[in-house]
């Protein structure tokens, strides 16, 4: 950015629970990290992410699928609500929606995404919740963790920023690694914006 002391402004893009986006609001507030949560996206109108941003009153928005004909007119919205908000980054916390061409060629390098696998294993169309931690599990791989990345016109192919590890231990469910791996997202998404802010 070219003035340093100007704070970076995001919008969070989510689908549920919102940990991560909560993290991430959170830095913004105690000054870990020089950005601002100008604004939360929601897929799902139920999100419970929802709740937790109006809580930091933090302007919310539901762009679900169903609202529209198209995920292309859908992020035609979202691409209204950032430019609007003059927003500098998305970042895709728990987002489970299609990003397209119209949201990623206006916002190149700006987008990015965090995913509970060590990428590029266990990525793509159907390595979403569980489904990932249960293929860790039968991949018989001792080690897991989660990545933040670039967004590109590809599920989960864009370039990595950063990546963190935890162990799989043998006795490990899918919900206890889910779990495992959450733990570590959320200080992970926090550096992965500090080398994109700072
Ligand atoms: C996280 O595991 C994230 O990596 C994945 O979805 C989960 C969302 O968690 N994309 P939360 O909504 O941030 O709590």
């Amino acid at each position: 950015m070219e003035n340093k002391n100007k704070k970076a402004k995001l919008l969070i893009l989510i689908s549920g629970g919102g940990s991560n986006m909560d993290a991430v609001i959170c830095a913004c507030a105690a000054g870990q990290l020089n950005a601002e949560v100008a604004a939360v996206v929601s897929s799902n109108h139920t999100a419970g992410g929802l709740e937790k941003a109006k809580k930091h009153n933090i302007p919310t928005y539901v762009c679900a699928k169903s609202d529209f004909e198209t995920e292309a007119k859908r992020d035609k919205k979202i691409a209204e609500i950032a430019a609007c908000l003059a927003v500098d980054y998305i970042v895709l916390a728990g987002y489970q929606g299609i990003v397209t061409p119209v949201l990623i060629d206006k916002y190149k390098d700006k987008i990015i995404n965090i995913h509970p696998s060590l990428l590029p294993k266990f990525g793509g169309k159907n390595f979403f919740g569980l489904n990932v931690h249960r293929a860790v599990l039968h991949s018989g791989d001792k080690i897991s963790g989660a990545t933040v990345h670039f967004v590109d016109q590809n599920i989960d192919t864009g370039k990595i920023i950063l990546q963190a590890t935890v162990d799989v231990l043998p006795a490990d469910t899918p919900d206890d690694l889910q779990k495992r791996v959450l733990s570590i997202e959320h200080s992970l998404l926090i550096s992965a914006l500090k080398t994109l802010v700072e």
